[in-house]
């Protein structure tokens, strides 16, 4: 018997929105084909492909990161701004492509406007200089008269953009990286890069790249960062991506704790630095980029530019698991972005003729649906597994969120059994059930489900009432499935 303990008072921290936020990069089909394909029947006269849009809306993304990743570090924002017949067609060295850039800085902003998103950019701190990093700030955010801010209402956008969150370069500490920095010449770098960055518009939001490649120095480059730069760093962005090479359901399972230890180092790195160098302000984490990949990793050309991975059901529990994680994270995770959005390992996959929805949109859309503002202090006992060096690990993994306008409880449960249907107790510590429940649970024939052009609902969503007595709530979760509990409280 499995038992799970809720006490609404028993809160962790403020959820950020900002934590189902996306990743889009200019790679393989993700615009091209993906997004944006101007002349298809399926798109809007702006180019934007219509059906994509709607599915990228039931994600409600209220951020997006982009043009990279690693493309970014080889990218002259000015090649994609004005008239597209004048834009020059590049050698890609990223991705090994070419680069047409009919898709630019202004067609990004119209996709956040038509999905009511947030826009955040990064810019290229690999062979670009601090000189185009402040000049795309001025070009998107300047509402004086000045040659940059002028070439933008030339181009047709008179407001300024108001982009607001950017981050200076990417996975700066990986050797695949175009310009890879050492932690000294990153730290000395960002700080003149956010200088000017903030000089040309003191709004703006900074987060900093300070870890993708867990194998190296990152205490170090933590600790010079913060020394050189720490009144310019808003959120602390890190990277990681998962995947069951040795097609081990256990180990991949067990992927909950290597999400625990990795935020709670950085929590620790953070906490340290600011202890030991005094630093009073707020230091966010970002996960802006994470996901699940391990297939298309690229052993051919076309993988390498396409990175076209098709996702099973388990893929879907790890997603969910991540949000889990955001959740019991919520103090200090304020943004994560999927990586990434469309096609290039994502969970919406577009043909010319009309897309599915890959198996992780489903934890997607369902957490960003149903997850409130505060994060709650859920515990919870009963089955458990091993993997590896880890026993004694829940079988179920939980995390709670409470919506205190609309009185909404919202149980997360990952049944990581792959065979048994696990009945379990929900008890209320302080407050009381009111009323029914709805149990939105995800679910598909076997694991390896995967949903395709012909069989695109494998893996979906199915919804059911449940019922509630006082403060105890009797149900059982389907093995290997994803459930949102959605209960109104008093
Ligand atoms: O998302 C794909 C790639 O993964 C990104 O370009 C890079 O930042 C990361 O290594």
């Amino acid at each position: 018997m499995n038992h799970i303990k809720i006490d609404l008072d028993r809160r962790l921290g403020n959820i950020h929105r900002h934590i189902f936020g996306g990743f889009a990069e200019h790679l393989g089909r993700c615009f091209y084909g993906g997004i944006y394909e101007p002349g298809s029947p399926l798109a809007d006269e702006q180019g934007f492909r219509k059906d994509v849009l709607e599915a990228l809306s039931r994600l409600r993304m209220p951020i997006i990161r982009y043009p990279g990743g690693n493309f970014v570090s080889g990218y002259r924002w000015m090649d994609g701004v004005g008239p597209v017949e004048q834009r020059p067609a590049r050698p890609e060295l990223a991705w090994e492509t070419i680069e047409t850039n009919h898709f630019g800085t202004n067609e990004f902003i119209q996709l956040c406007r038509k999905l009511q998103t947030e826009p955040y950019i990064v810019v290229n701190c690999g062979d670009g200089d601090m000189r185009e990093a402040r000049d795309w700030v001025e070009y998107c955010n300047s509402s004086q008269q000045t040659a940059l801010a002028n070439l933008r209402r030339q181009h047709g956008f008179d407001a300024p953009h108001n982009v607001k969150y950017w981050g200076i370069g990417n996975e700066v500490d990986g050797e695949w990286q175009i310009g890879y920095k050492t932690p000294q010449e990153y730290a000395r770098t960002y700080k003149e890069f956010a200088k000017v960055m903030r000089w040309v518009d003191p709004k703006i939001k900074l987060l900093a790249s300070m870890i993708s490649n867990w194998s190296a120095e990152y205490v170090e480059r933590t600790q010079l960062l913060l020394d050189h730069a720490a009144d310019y760093v808003d959120y602390f962005a890190i990277h990681w991506y998962v995947g069951n090479p040795d097609n081990d359901f256990a180990k991949y399972m067990a992927v909950s704790e290597f999400l625990e230890e990795r935020l709670s180092v950085t929590e620790g790195l953070i906490r340290a630095m600011k202890l030991q160098r005094n630093i009073q302000r707020p230091i966010a984490i970002a996960v802006d980029e994470w996901n699940v990949w391990y297939r298309a990793r690229g052993d051919t050309l076309e993988e390498r530019n396409n990175l076209e991975e098709i996702y099973n059901l388990e893929d879907a529990l790890v997603v969910a698991m991540h949000f889990n994680a955001f959740i019991r994270h919520a103090q200090s995770v304020k943004m994560a972005n999927i990586a990434q959005i469309v096609n290039v390992i994502a969970p919406i996959f577009t043909n010319p003729n009309g897309l599915f929805l890959q198996t992780i949109f489903h934890p997607f859309e369902l957490y960003s649906r149903t997850c409130g503002n505060i994060a709650l202090d859920a515990f919870w006992k009963g089955d458990t597994f091993s993997s590896g060096p880890h026993t004694g690990l829940r079988t179920l993994d939980v995390s709670a969120s409470l919506d205190e306008a609309k009185k909404t409880l919202t149980i997360f449960v990952v049944n990581r059994s792959k065979t048994d249907a696990l009945e379990t107790t929900i008890s209320l510590d302080s407050g009381f059930f009111a009323g029914d429940v709805q149990a939105h649970v995800i679910n598909g024939p076997d694991i390896k489900s995967t949903n395709s052009f012909d069989q695109p609902n494998q893996v979906g969503i199915r919804t059911a009432a449940a019922t509630a007595e006082r403060n105890v709530l009797n149900y059982t979760f389907e093995p290997h499935s994803v459930t949102a509990l959605v209960c109104t409280v008093k």
